[in-house]
C-alpha cells in the first residue's frame, strides 16, 4: 500500500532521496520545476541531444546526481497546458510506475509544478492521488512467492533476493510549496485515496475466482468490509429470495450447487425526506452460461461477470467513507450459472416479482434475469433514480470494445447527468440506442417476454429495453452495459491493469449519487 503524505517543503535531510521533477516548455526555454538541486546541465545535455519535454513524457529515471551524487531524479515531461484532470491522473500513473520499476521506496513530487494553473486543487490533488493508488496497485494474494514490484526480470524465486518489501514503492511526499492551501490540498489526498481504495478493493474482489467468491463470500465481504462506516448491509439468503419472489434470481440459481444471496447496503447521510439514489449490480460469480453452455475459450474470464455487482458494492463502500451528505441504496444480486440437474432449461418460464413473465430460450442470458428482480424491488423503493451496471452482453464488447461503458437510457435529463458526472471521473461512456423497436424484439411466444431477442443485432440495445420493462416509468433510470470495460482494458490507461477487473464506473456512480442528492 503507498502513502501519500502531504508535507511542507522541508529542509533537504528530511526529504527522501528520490525527487520528482516536471520538465514543461515555456515558450523556447525548457524548465524544470520542483528541482531543489540543479539539474540544468542535465537538461542542456538532453537538449543537446534533441531531446525535448515530450520525450520524456515515460519518465526518464537519473541515479546519483547533484552535488553530492547522492540524489535521484526522476525527470517527467509535461504539456505547457496540462489543464485536464484526467492528465494529472496519467502523470501520477506514470511517475508511480516508474519509481517502482527503480525500486524506490520513498520520492518527493513538488505538486506545485504539475497542478500550476488548476483553479481547483483539491480536485487537483484528489486526481493526482487517484492515478497514483490507482497504477500502484498489485495482486498477488494467490502467489506463494510474491514477485519484487512485478518486475518481471526479479523473480523472487532466485535465492538469495532478501530485499523483497525493502524495494516496494511506500511513499510519495507531496511537497507544498508558500503559495499553496495545505488543508485544501490534504482534502484532495483524503478523497482520493477513498475513491482509489474502493476501485482497488473491487479490482480484488472481481479477480478473485469462482471457487474463492462464490455469492455468500461476496455477501460476507460486503459486511466485513461495510464495518465502521455508516453503511447497513442485508443479505437475503435463497430461503428469503424465494419468498420475496424473485423468480429470475432464483431460477438462474438452481444449477448451481451453491445458493444464491441478495445483497442490500443501505447509507443515509442525507435529509429523512431525500429520497435515495439507488445503483444495482450484476453479481454473477461465475457464468459458465447453465445449460446453454458457453464454448470453453476464455471461459475462465466470466468470474468477472459479478463485476458490475462489485462494482456496485465498492460505490456504496465511497459513499459512505465519503460521508456523502445523501442517501444511496445499493443493490446486488448475485449467483453462479450453472448446468446442474436442476437447472433452469430452455424453455423453462419464469416469474419476476413484478409478476411479468420470461420464456427462458436462452440459459445464458441469465444477467437480466437476475437484474428483472432487483429492478423490480428497486422500483419499489421509489428512488430519485436508478442506475445499474451489468457485464450484460457480448454484443456491447462488440460496438464498443473495451474503451467505452454503453449507457443506455431514454431519459434526457438522465443523459446529460451521466455525461456530466462521466466528465467529473474521466471514465468514458457512449449512450447506445433503447427504443420500442428494441422492445418488440424481446415479446414472448408463451409467455410476456422472452430472454433474448427474435431478431439479430442490437444485442446490447434489446437487453437494456428488457431490462426497461422492470423499471417503474417514472423513476429515471440509465442502464450501464460494462462488458467490455469490467475486465482486460488492455494499455489505454496507464492507472488502470492490462488485465483483471477494471472497477469501472465507481467513480461516475458516486458523481451521479452527487449530482442526483
Ligand atoms: N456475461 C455474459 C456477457 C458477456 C460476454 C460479457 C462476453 C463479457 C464478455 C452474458 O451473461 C451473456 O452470456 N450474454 C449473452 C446473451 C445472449 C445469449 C443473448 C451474450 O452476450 O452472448
Ligand atoms: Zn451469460
Ligand atoms: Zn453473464
Amino acid at each position: 500500500m503507498v502513502h501519500i503524505e502531504v508535507a511542507r517543503a522541508a529542509s533537504k535531510t528530511h526529504l527522501p532521496k528520490t525527487l520528482v521533477v516536471f520538465v514543461r516548455k515555456t515558450g523556447n526555454k525548457t524548465e524544470a520545476i520542483g528541482a531543489d538541486l540543479d539539474i540544468a546541465p542535465v537538461l542542456a545535455s538532453l537538449e543537446e541531444d534533441g531531446l525535448t519535454h515530450r520525450d520524456l513524457k515515460k519518465g526518464l529515471f537519473l541515479r546519483s546526481v547533484g552535488e553530492g551524487h547522492d540524489r535521484n531524479v526522476l525527470l517527467v515531461g509535461i504539456d505547457e497546458k496540462t489543464k485536464e484532470l484526467e492528465d494529472i491522473r496519467k502523470v501520477a500513473a506514470t511517475i508511480c510506475q516508474c519509481l517502482k520499476s527503480n525500486k524506490v521506496r520513498e520520492a518527493t513530487v513538488v505538486l506545485e509544478g504539475l497542478i500550476k494553473g488548476f483553479k481547483d486543487t483539491t480536485a487537483a490533488a484528489q486526481a493526482f492521488t487517484e492515478g497514483t493508488l490507482l497504477a500502484a496497485r498489485e495482486f498477488e494474494t494467490y502467489k506463494t512467492k510474491k514477485s519484487e514490484n512485478n518486475s518481471d526480470e526479479n523473480s523472487s524465486t532466485k535465492k538469495g533476493s532478501a530485499k523483497k518489501d525493502s524495494t516496494k514503492l511506500e511513499k510519495v511526499w507531496l511537497v507544498l510549496d508558500k503559495r499553496s492551501n495545505a488543508a485544501n490540498i490534504t482534502k484532495g489526498v483524503d478523497v482520493g485515496r477513498i475513491l482509489a481504495d474502493a476501485v482497488n478493493f473491487a479490482r480484488d474482489l472481481g479477480d478473485t475466482p469462482g471457487n474463492l467468491m462464490t455469492p455468500e463470500k461476496l455477501a460476507d465481504a460486503t459486511v466485513d468490509a461495510a464495518k465502521g462506516t455508516k453503511l447497513k448491509v442485508t443479505v437475503w439468503d435463497k430461503a428469503r429470495i424465494k419468498k420475496e419472489r424473485m423468480g429470475g434470481l432464483l431460477g438462474v440459481s438452481l444449477g448451481s450447487a451453491v445458493d444464491p444471496r441478495f445483497i442490500i447496503l443501505e447509507y443515509n447521510g442525507g435529509a429523512k425526506s431525500k429520497k435515495p439514489v439507488c445503483f444495482v449490480g450484476k453479481g454473477l460469480t461465475f457464468d459458465s452460461g447453465g445449460i446453454s453452455i458457453k464454448p470453453s475459450a476464455a471461459m475462465e474470464e466470466m468470474k468477472f461477470d459479478k463485476c458490475g455487482g462489485v462494482n456496485v458494492i465498492c460505490t456504496m463502500l465511497a459513499i459512505a467513507r465519503l460521508k456523502l451528505k445523501i442517501n444511496a441504496i445499493g443493490l446486488v444480486p448475485s449467483t453462479e450459472n450453472m448446468p446442474g440437474p436442476l437447472a433452469t432449461k430452455p424453455g423453462d418460464i419464469l416469474v419476476a416479482r413484478n409478476g411479468k413473465t420470461v420464456e427462458i430460450d436462452n440459459t445464458d442470458a441469465e444477467g437480466r434475469l437476475i437484474l428483472m428482480d432487483a429492478l423490480s424491488y428497486a422500483s419499489e423503493l421509489k428512488p430519485a433514480a436508478i442506475f445499474d451496471a451489468a457485464t450484460l452482453t457480448g454484443a456491447c464488447v462488440v460496438a464498443l470494445g473495451n474503451t467505452h461503458t454503453g449507457v443506455f437510457t431514454r431519459d434526457h435529463k438522465v443523459r446529460k447527468k451521466v455525461s456530466e458526472a462521466a466528465d467529473v471521473s474521466g471514465e468514458w461512456v457512449w449512450h447506445m440506442p433503447i427504443c420500442d423497436h428494441h422492445l418488440s424484439d424481446m415479446k414472448g411466444t408463451y409467455a410476456d417476454l422472452n430472454n433474448i431477442s427474435s431478431t439479430r443485432g442490437a444485442g446490447a440495445s434489446t437487453a437494456a429495453a428488457f431490462l426497461e420493462q422492470f423499471v417503474d416509468k417514472d423513476t429515471p433510470w440509465a442502464h450501464f452495459d460494462i462488458a467490455g470495460t469490467g475486465w482486460h482494458v488492455g494499455s489505454r490507461l496507464n492507472y488502470c491493469p492490462k488485465k483483471g477487473a477494471s472497477g469501472v464506473m465507481i467513480r461516475t456512480f458516486v458523481e451521479l449519487a452527487k449530482i442526483y442528492s
